[in-house]
């Protein structure tokens, strides 16, 4: 039996305005039982500006889900128009910040030197970096998965100890998967949840890498996810599409919850 918690994360993207966002967060949390938190642990990532909305909501009516963003400075202040502070999200109960999700990567040039860097700015400020990495579907063809996986792990974590990197989450999320509907199966998401683990094993050792908690992400969905979640390597699942209805999103957190009933 594993030691590390499942976490289940809802990325929403560019989707909800903070009022969508109340009434989805509300539906989830009248969806979800004791029993389907009690052995996964659930975040949400709505935009920024649903953010104080989403936490006033959480803590009101003590709905069993962490409060995530979907990035942040890696800076707590200054003059970075634009940008958030991971600061003022720690200030807000933020639990979990995405860092170096592809679309930042290939859209607004964040590159693995910035990764590191936000990475550490989240960790700062005690909040949990969920570190997203994955390959082309280019790089794949070519063969090349290992080594921009091992590129992306080694670029975002060498230098920090054991007791840190045994603490984040990792996100394994191919390029080709996400938003596509076509899944990674379930075997290719453990070879490279596996090969993953390895890196972080090299870089802080066993007892760090058995801690760590890696996620597939890409296409997740009520039908795959008890495929994916019955690996041993999988440790949770990033949600794009569909976390953004509570229905959906309730049958991927009650999915993973039953692969982890002894
Ligand atoms: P989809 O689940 O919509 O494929 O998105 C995955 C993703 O990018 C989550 O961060």
């Amino acid at each position: 039996m594993t030691i590390r918690r499942p976490l289940v994360s809802g990325n929403w993207k560019m989707h909800h305005d903070h009022i969508e966002a109340l009434h989805t967060v509300r539906d989830l949390g009248l969806r979800l039982k004791a029993e389907d938190v009690a052995r996964v642990d659930v975040s949400v990532h709505p935009p920024f500006t649903d953010l104080r909305t989403v936490q006033t909501l959480v803590e009101q009516e003590h709905i069993p889900v962490a409060i995530g963003a979907q990035h942040c400075s890696d800076e707590d202040a200054g003059p970075r128009t634009g940008e958030v502070s991971p600061r003022f999200l720690a200030r807000l109960g933020t639990a979990y910040v995405i860092v170096g999700h592809s679309e930042r990567r290939t859209l607004f040039g964040m590159d693995d030197a910035k990764v590191a860097a936000t990475l550490r700015a989240v960790l700062r400020h005690e909040m949990t970096p969920i570190v997203c990495i994955g390959e082309t579907e280019e790089q794949r063809s070519r063969g090349l998965t290992e080594a921009v996986l091992e590129e992306q792990v080694m670029a975002a974590l060498s230098g920090l100890p054991p007791e840190v990197l045994g603490a984040l989450v990792i996100a394994y999320e191919p390029i080709w998967a996400i938003g596509t509907g076509q899944a990674a199966t379930a075997v290719d998401a453990e070879d490279a949840c596996v090969f993953i683990r390895s890196l972080v094993t090299k870089v802080g050792g066993d007892g760090a890498a058995e801690r760590t908690r890696i996620q597939y992400g890409g296409s997740v969905t009520g039908e795959n996810a008890t495929d994916l979640m019955a690996e041993p390597n999988v440790d949770g699942l990033l949600v794009g599409g569909a976390s953004l209805e509570a229905p959906a999103f309730t049958d991927i957190i009650r999915a993973t919850g039953a692969c982890y009933r002894s």
